[in-house]
């Protein structure tokens, strides 16, 4: 197929709109797969397959679609669908020329529509606006255009309506993709250049590369580098995906296909990663800045016992998400664990849940935290001042005599809700520390507003919260902007004063004391009543915040003595005194690991 007659897109929407539904129609309306009601997303099952290692199709598919009398191909292009992967969709939105902005004519535009909205507008790409759902009796199409309007200076007279669902408007949408997407600026002429936008592990093939070939051709045999790593492989076989493998023995530029060239580790396929023939040098995509994880967890088998078939889990999973990080962390509460990292809340939720699935005992996910920034002053120590250093782990929060300046990592937030919610939305925020950006009226009764919000006052209960109290209607997206500087403590807790590091968070310092004295407090409660009496307290750059005491039992070990003989009853007193004393000088408290857990756990 000419590069003229070839067209590649995404669909991008927000969760729940449909495009897995609409994915499945494509296909069929195309004859990729049997048109049959059963047959729903197809796509879907396969990536649950791949999850688990079995087969290996990604949610990209090449179509074949006639139009006019000629034949064009087709490719959709999966994307990660959220900006948590936002370095992600946008190397797959790199390889489209315009995207299906999918919306449901009945919820109307959410957070998530926003935030994928501006990706692929900042990319330049060409937006098809398709109205989902038109089946439904609450649709109302119209509002929803004005919304479009109104967000993003959509024309009305552009915007498609369909029922996926009920497959009505499917051809509409895809003479929309022939007519209104320009092909690829694809050169066959030129040297072989492919970009690496996704890529899995197979079990029997090893890593697998899903490129969009830009330039050039590739074939079986060939030998091929990768420009980050400046690794060699051969290729042992190409395949296109319709969504089932099709074997070929070479692609050319403007398609999409799997290389499989015997690549042992996920960590040799970056994606956003440039392929070309070893020897022959290109220019590679943009540059790509490595990921750095922002949200940290600790995890850890409720049982120990459990300890190898949980690592076994984690690091299946991990074969196939090159952006999880994972080090071996020992608490001495809670035994050998790890401590993952991931790109944001998104990304710590999808994989813990898979982690839930493939590992079918019950683990301990300590709650969220973010990676903070020092500038560290110029010392002994540093040598130079300027020096900067990523702090994700209390443990690891340094002298504060030491630091110059500290930085905590922001997001933009967006927030759509109905108007009737927006004192209770507004007052979450502020008390999140969030600064507003803007409010813009979307339609009569729903509202949008951007929040500058520090990353590590969402990552617990934000997402929760909103969505109580505006009764499940307000949906939340948000992007990282960078750092901005702040003013950060350690905030720790000692029990009859000895430091539990477990326990220790960092904390911005205006929340310092609120945090301190509900950490005490709740401690206090799950604890359990010992031998001798606990003090709890919390402590600040050396200043206890808040402090509670728990009382000791006192086991009477006179009571069975009836009155009488008191020389034995001082005795006995004397000696349980000396117990007592003995415990508190090694502070040995014995905590069950259950209070860990209770207190850890998200
Ligand atoms: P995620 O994969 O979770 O992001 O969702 P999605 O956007 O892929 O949505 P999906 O295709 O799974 O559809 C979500 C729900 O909407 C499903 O229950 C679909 O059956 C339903 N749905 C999709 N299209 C239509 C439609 O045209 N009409 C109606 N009534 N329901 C639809």
């Amino acid at each position: 197929i000419p590069i003229e007659r070839i067209r590649n897109f995404s669909i991008i929407a927000h969760v729940d709109h449909g495009k897995s539904t609409l994915a499945d129609r494509l296909l069929e309306t195309t004859g990729a797969i049997k048109t049959n009601s059963e047959n729903k997303q197809v796509l879907d099952k396969l990536q649950v397959e791949r999850e688990r290692g079995i087969t290996v199709k990604a949610q990209s598919a090449s179509l074949l679609y006639n139009y006019g009398g000629e034949e064009y191909l087709l490719n959709l292009i999966d994307t990660p669908g959220h900006v948590d992967f936002s370095n992600e969709v946008s190397r797959s939105l790199s390889a489209c020329q315009g995207v299906i902005l999918l919306v449901d004519a009945n919820d109307g535009v959410q957070a998530q529509t926003v935030a994928n909205f501006y990706l692929a507008f900042g990319k330049d790409l060409i937006i098809i606006p398709v109205l989902n759902k038109i089946d439904l009796k609450n649709a109302d199409p119209d509002r929803v255009s004005k919304q479009l309007e109104t967000l993003f200076d959509i024309d009305p007279t552009t915007v498609l309506k369909i029922s996926a669902k009920l497959g009505l408007g499917i051809n509409e949408v895809l003479q929309a993709i022939v007519t209104r997407l320009p092909p690829p600026p694809a050169d066959r002429n030129l040297p072989f250049k492919a970009l690496l936008f996704d890529s899995w592990y197979d079990r029997y093939r090893g890593v697998l590369s899903l490129i969009y070939i830009q330039d050039g051709q590739i074939n079986v045999g060939d030998n091929i580098s990768y420009h980050h790593t400046k690794k060699n492989y051969e290729v042992k076989t190409l395949s296109i995906l319709r969504p089932q493998e099709e074997s070929l023995s070479n692609l050319v530029a403007g398609q999409i296909g799997l290389v499989c060239c015997n690549m042992r580790s996920s960590s040799e396929a970056h994606i956003g990663d440039t392929l070309y023939r070893t020897g022959i040098s290109v220019t590679p995509f943009s540059s790509f800045k490595p990921v750095r994880p922002m949200v940290f967890a600790g995890i850890y088998p409720l049982d120990q016992s459990q300890h190898i078939n949980l690592r076994s889990a984690i690091e299946k999973l991990a074969l196939n998400d090159s952006a999880v990080t994972i080090s071996v962390e020992t608490s001495p509460a809670l035994g050998q664990g790890w401590r993952l990292g991931f790109l944001g809340l998104l990304h710590l939720e999808v994989f813990t849940q898979r982690l839930q699935q493939e590992y079918d005992a019950e683990s301990i996910l300590t709650a969220p935290s973010v990676t903070y920034k020092m500038k560290l002053k110029e010392t002994k120590q540093t040598l130079k001042s300027g020096t900067e250093l990523y702090v994700s782990n209390p443990v690891h929060f340094p002298d504060p005599l030491l630091v110059e300046e500290y930085y905590e990592p922001m997001v933009l937030g967006t927030i759509i809700t109905p108007d009737r919610y927006l004192g209770a939305v507004m007052s979450l925020c502020l008390e999140k520390r969030g600064v507003q950006k803007s409010g813009t009226n979307i339609d009569n009764e729903r509202v949008m507003l951007q929040f500058d919000l520090p990353l590590s006052e969402i990552v617990i209960d934000f997402h929760d919260t909103l969505k109580t109290i505006s009764s499940g209607y307000a949906s939340f997206d948000y992007e990282p902007i960078g750092f901005i500087s702040t003013y950060l403590v350690k905030l720790e807790i000692l029990l009859n004063g000895v430091a539990v590091d477990e326990l220790s968070s960092i904390v911005h310092s205006s929340r310092a004391e609120i945090i301190a004295r509900r950490m005490v407090a709740r401690l206090k409660d799950i604890i359990p009543r010992q031998m001798i009496q606990i003090a709890i307290q919390a402590k600040v750059n050396g200043k206890i915040l808040a402090r509670e005491t728990l009382k000791a039992y006192r086991k009477d070990v006179t009571a069975k003595l009836y009155g009488g003989d008191i020389t034995r009853r001082m005795k006995l007193l004397a000696q349980q005194a000396a117990g007592k004393k003995r415990m508190k000088t090694v502070a040995n408290i014995s905590l069950p690991r259950e209070t860990f857990i209770d207190v850890l756990r998200k």
